[in-house]
């Protein structure tokens, strides 16, 4: 019985803590596997494509608070993903805010609806490290 309520207590700890990463969501633990799946191949050091590399050590230096080569904004808004051209490159929406080039990843099917809410909720949250 008292091992029950013990197993009880850590798996409502476990979940609130999975609750909790996804509210706000983490760059090292949840953004960057998703650049190194799907982004990194053409961001590398040495080849950045659209002068941005995705290394993990410079992306989040190189994104957030980071002014886009293609345009006046920022790559990473903290609070404001529909002001950051990252968010609008991966959603298509690039062209119609004045930047230019094609919808991220280049030349491959678009990210999941799941992916781009995560991207979305990083930065609405405050672009976490
Ligand atoms: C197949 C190669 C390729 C892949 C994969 C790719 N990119 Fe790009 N990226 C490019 C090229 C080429 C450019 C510049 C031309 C353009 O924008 O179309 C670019 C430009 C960008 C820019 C604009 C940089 C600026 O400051 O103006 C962003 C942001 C970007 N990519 C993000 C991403 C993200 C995020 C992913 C993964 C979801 C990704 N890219 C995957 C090739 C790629």
């Amino acid at each position: 019985m008292r091992a029950a309520a013990v197993m009880l207590v850590s798996l409502a700890a476990a979940w609130s803590g999975v609750a909790a990463c996804a509210d706000a969501p983490s760059f090292a633990a949840h953004v960057l596997p998703l650049f190194k799946s799907r982004c990194l191949v053409c961001h590398m050091p040495g080849a950045e494509s659209g002068e941005l590399s995705l290394h993990p050590k410079v992306a989040y230096a190189n994104l957030v608070g980071a002014r886009a080569t293609q345009g006046p904004w920022l790559r990473v808004a903290p609070g404001k993903p529909d002001e950051s051209y990252l968010y609008l490159k991966v959603t298509g929406r690039h062209l119609g805010a004045g930047g230019s080039g094609e919808r991220m990843p280049f030349n491959e099917a678009p990210l999941t609806t799941e992916q781009v809410d995560l991207l979305r909720r990083w930065i609405e949250t405050g672009a976490n490290p």
